[in-house]
């Protein structure tokens, strides 16, 4: 190369580094280059740490993933997984709507076709402390409840958001499952406080959706039976009792019987007919059975189990996918080598279990009052947070905000096929079930998952009519 080509291309170098460095701000050493295994994509991977208390040594881990196509025209996304104690990285990202699920062989992935990131830019969070690889040095942060859990999911936000100051100003969906319904609810009423008194940054917060969400105990839990029930899952004299005996007014995690005898016991007998061999986070589907699917993970044997399309050991797979060492590596996961192996969900945790009993209405509540679309949806086959309670709830909250039913409940459409059924509040409140969904409703049902969630993101609703699939 003769000097002028020199010059030349150190000119385009320092070019492009300037227009990396202004026009993509984003932390270089957070990249993911590559995953083990990964199959070849063309959109970017970042991972890592944010503190968000640096006395007590407190750092959250997150993975972000651009949209695959034009990720600066796209909005950002989070999602958070529930529990209390279980990852968002783990749930959401690799077995639910990011990119990529595990193999079978549990030592690479595939790709997920309908990822989320199809339609925008999307981040999970490890929340809160403890959970997954984030972590504290702090032996007593491990003690953690709702209010704590925002606070810290806030403290993220702003330094997160410092590590990507292009996408401060983008339109921010807040998104979840599960305890999430506590998480997301939550996290969105401390963004509009900091906006109510900010003069300078607000948050861009354009809608909020919930799967098969946490909202009360005293309507969530009795529903968990009636579920049992109208699916035959336990004896008409059992339902009966319960629904005529239990009163769950009461209802919190850590005394839950305050119910009389009869009532109890037709609950532990419930729970026996049910049995260990049905997943009641989805009722249709086969289970996996741990002690033959880890053998095959070690043998190096494929350990993926289909039942109606769905691999339903991927949890396993994920698993040791997740403790392997070079996958940490690529993640910039576990920087601090913990003393304890990977997990969905956290055992050191001490979550308040208290604060599972918070009604989560009057927030959401406040939420709409901001003008900021709520979603709820719910997989029909879950059985732990079914949609017998969650349909019934968002009526609630549509009567208490005084809205009119802005879509009549009836059935949405997808592929010339029932999506689910969906009814409207006040043009605001979104009611929407998932037809053969689980508990995950990205899980069992992909493509739906998707539909819904792009219809959401760009403010448009669910189709209400189909026509015949062409011959
Ligand atoms: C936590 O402890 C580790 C090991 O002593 C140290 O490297 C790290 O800086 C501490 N703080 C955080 C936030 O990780
Ligand atoms: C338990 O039930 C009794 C009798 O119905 C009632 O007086 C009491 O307040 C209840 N306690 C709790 C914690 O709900
Ligand atoms: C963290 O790394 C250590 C040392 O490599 C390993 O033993 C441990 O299982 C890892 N823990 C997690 C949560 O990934
Ligand atoms: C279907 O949706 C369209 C457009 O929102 C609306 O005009 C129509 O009334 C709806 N039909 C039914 C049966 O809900």
């Amino acid at each position: 190369m003769g000097w002028v080509e020199r010059v030349w291309w150190g000119f385009v170098e320092f070019a492009l580094a300037v227009v990396v460095v202004v026009v993509k701000g984003y932390p270089a050493e957070d990249l993911v280059v590559k995953l083990p295994g990964q199959p070849p994509v063309g959109f970017k991977q970042y991972a890592g740490y944010v503190d968000v208390d640096v006395k007590a040594g407190r750092s959250l881990f997150y993975y972000f993933v651009e949209a695959e196509k034009d990720p600066a025209n796209k909005p950002l996304t989070l999602w958070l997984n529930g529990g209390p104690g279980c990852s968002s990285v783990g749930g959401g990202a690799f077995t639910e709507l990011g990119p990529f699920y595990p193999r079978g062989d549990g030592r690479s992935l595939r790709r997920n076709l309908m990822s989320w990131n199809k339609v925008s830019n999307l981040l999970f969070v490890e929340s809160p402390a403890g959970v997954g690889w984030s972590y504290s040095n702090t032996s007593s942060d491990l003690i953690r409840g709702d209010a704590s859990t925002a606070k810290d999911m806030y403290i993220f936000m702003m330094k997160w958001y410092e590590k990507f100051p292009e996408l401060k100003s983008r339109k921010l969906f807040l998104t979840g499952e599960s305890y999430a319904g506590h998480y997301i609810p939550q996290l969105a009423e401390v963004l509009l406080d900091h906006n109510a008194h900010s003069t300078g940054f607000k948050f861009n917060i354009k809608g909020v959706a919930i799967g098969n969400p946490l909202l009360t105990l005293d309507r969530d839990v009795p529903a968990t039976y009636e579920f049992f029930w109208s699916h035959g899952m336990i004896s008409d004299e059992i339902g009966l009792t319960i629904m005529n005996e239990c009163d769950f007014d009461d209802y919190t995690f850590d005394s839950p019987h305050n119910i009389s005898r009869s009532c109890n016991k037709a609950i532990s007998e419930a729970n026996r007919i049910v049995g260990e061999y049905i997943n009641t986070y989805d009722v249709i589907l086969d289970v996996c059975y741990p002690s033959i699917v880890e053998q095959e993970l070690r043998l190096r044997k494929m350990a993926n189990k289909i039942s109606i399309g769905v691999d339903v050991c991927m949890s396993f797979e994920r698993r040791f996918y997740f403790n392997l060492p070079e996958v940490q590596m690529a993640l910039h996961a576990n920087r601090t080598k913990l003393p304890y192996p990977w997990s969905m969900c956290s055992g050191r945790l001490r979550y308040n279990d208290m604060d599972g009993g918070i009604n989560i209405l009057p927030i959401l509540k406040k939420i709409i009052q901001n003008g900021i679309p709520v979603w709820i949806f719910s997989g029909d086959q879950d059985s732990v947070v079914p949609l017998l309670g969650s349909r019934t709830l968002v009526r609630e909250l549509a009567h208490d905000l005084k809205f009119k039913i802005t879509v009549p409940y009836g059935a949405w459409f997808h592929k010339y096929q029932v999506g689910g059924w969906v009814t409207e509040y006040g043009n605001l409140l979104t009611f929407a079930t998932v037809r053969g969904a689980a508990h995950m409703v990205p899980f069992a049902q992909p493509s739906r998952a998707l539909h819904l969630f792009s219809s959401f993101i760009n403010g448009r609703r669910l189709p209400n009519s189909t026509r015949p699939p062409p011959s």
